[in-house]
């Protein structure tokens, strides 16, 4: 974390920070402690990311070395220690956790998907802007967008946080923290907030969504992509059902191991979909499913499947549902766009 940060971080309650640095190498704070000076709550600052959230959300065996390595000089008031946790969120932060740390390494693919979502934005678009990845994973979105020119906060509640931190370290314009957005611990200070694949994962989707509009100060550009429900059919539906009542509680490794099935099947359709391009059968080859993933290396497809099988909860929106979420905040500037024909790009404006 870099000292800078502090002009754009607050308590969730929204209280200043103060900050004791603990371990610092040049401008980076590796360890510190930070207290609010109104609700007195403390948040760590492990392995350079600040983690803004009950002790309960942050990985026991993280937070354990931490307590070991500073007993000493943990302030009193410092004690971190908050039971509450809601089941929801801590499955869903343990799956991407794994997830996240697993899959963690950059494709050049990724640009292009990047612009994709973000479409009709151009590179040029983040220079010089304050930007948050609300959800940012392993951050690589964050990668691109300060790669472009803006200060970015990779913001996520898992410990993907550690895989995006080792992502963009190279980056002196990114920070990366560690929270809930249901808890924003930040001012009104973006420019631009994008969430790409996040608030459809979330116990109260719309509730999300709003809490980054909040966030939000005149002017500021929200980006919101999210799960389509055009084309899934009755079959889909049954079949999504059924399939993850089974790997949603599997144990992560064994899920791992399980997901090579689906993503070989992606990656065989996928080369039969060359192939018939190839031989000039173009109109056979567009009825060949999966082909957006045609792109893609075999990596990419196993953590798809992984997402898809073992995240707790998929939601998956009509666009009359998405320009009810933009009217509802009162956005301006506003439109719903598809990507792909199987989800949506929410932009609106405070
Ligand atoms: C499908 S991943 C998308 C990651 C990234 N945006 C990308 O496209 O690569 C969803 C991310 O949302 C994060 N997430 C889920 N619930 C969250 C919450 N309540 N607050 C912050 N992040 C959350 C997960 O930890 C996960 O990394």
């Amino acid at each position: 974390m870099k000292k800078s940060l502090l002009r754009i971080l607050s308590c969730p309650c929204g209280g200043e920070l103060s900050l004791d640095v603990l371990d610092k190498n040049g401008i980076e704070i590796n360890d510190g402690i930070m207290n609010c000076v109104s609700c007195k709550q403390s948040y760590p600052i492990i392995n350079g990311i600040p983690r803004m959230l009950p002790a309960s959300m942050i990985n026991n065996s993280v937070l354990r070395q931490f307590t070991e390595k500073y007993k000493e000089s943990l302030p009193n008031h410092a004690e971190i220690n908050d039971k509450k946790a809601e089941k929801i969120k801590v499955e869903t932060s343990k799956s991407f956790g794994f997830q996240w740390n697993v899959f963690s390494e950059m494709h050049k693919e990724y640009e292009k998907n990047f612009l994709n979502y973000i479409e009709p934005l151009r590179p040029s678009f983040f220079k010089n802007k304050i930007v948050l990845d609300a959800g940012c994973g392993f951050g690589r979105h964050t990668y691109y967008a300060a790669r472009y020119g803006a200060e970015v906060i990779g913001f996520d509640l898992s410990d993907a946080v550690d895989a995006a931190y080792q992502n963009c370290r190279k980056f002196p314009n990114v920070h990366i923290v560690q929270g809930d957005i249901y808890n924003l611990p930040f001012r009104k200070k973006f420019d631009f907030i994008m969430s790409i694949g996040v608030l459809h994962h979330l116990p109260y989707p719309k509730k999300g969504y709003a809490e980054l509009v909040k966030l939000a100060k005149s002017g500021t550009l929200i980006l919101a992509w999210l799960y389509g429900s055009e084309g899934r059919t009755f079959k889909t539906v049954f079949l999504e059902g059924t399939i993850r009542k089974i790997t949603v509680g599997m144990p992560q490794r064994m899920l791992y191991y399980f997901c090579y099935i689906p993503a070989i099947l992606y990656h065989t359709l996928n080369k039969l979909y060359r192939l018939l391009g190839w031989f000039g059968a173009s109109g056979l080859a567009e009825r060949i499913p999966f082909k957006n993933y045609a792109k893609f290396p075999f990596r990419v497809k196993l953590a798809d499947a992984y997402d898809f099988l073992g995240t707790p909860i998929n939601n998956y929106y009509s666009r009359e549902e998405c320009e009810q979420w933009i009217k509802d905040e009162n956005l301006r500037k506003s439109s719903v766009t598809s990507l792909g024909g199987r989800s949506w790009r929410l932009f609106g404006t405070k």
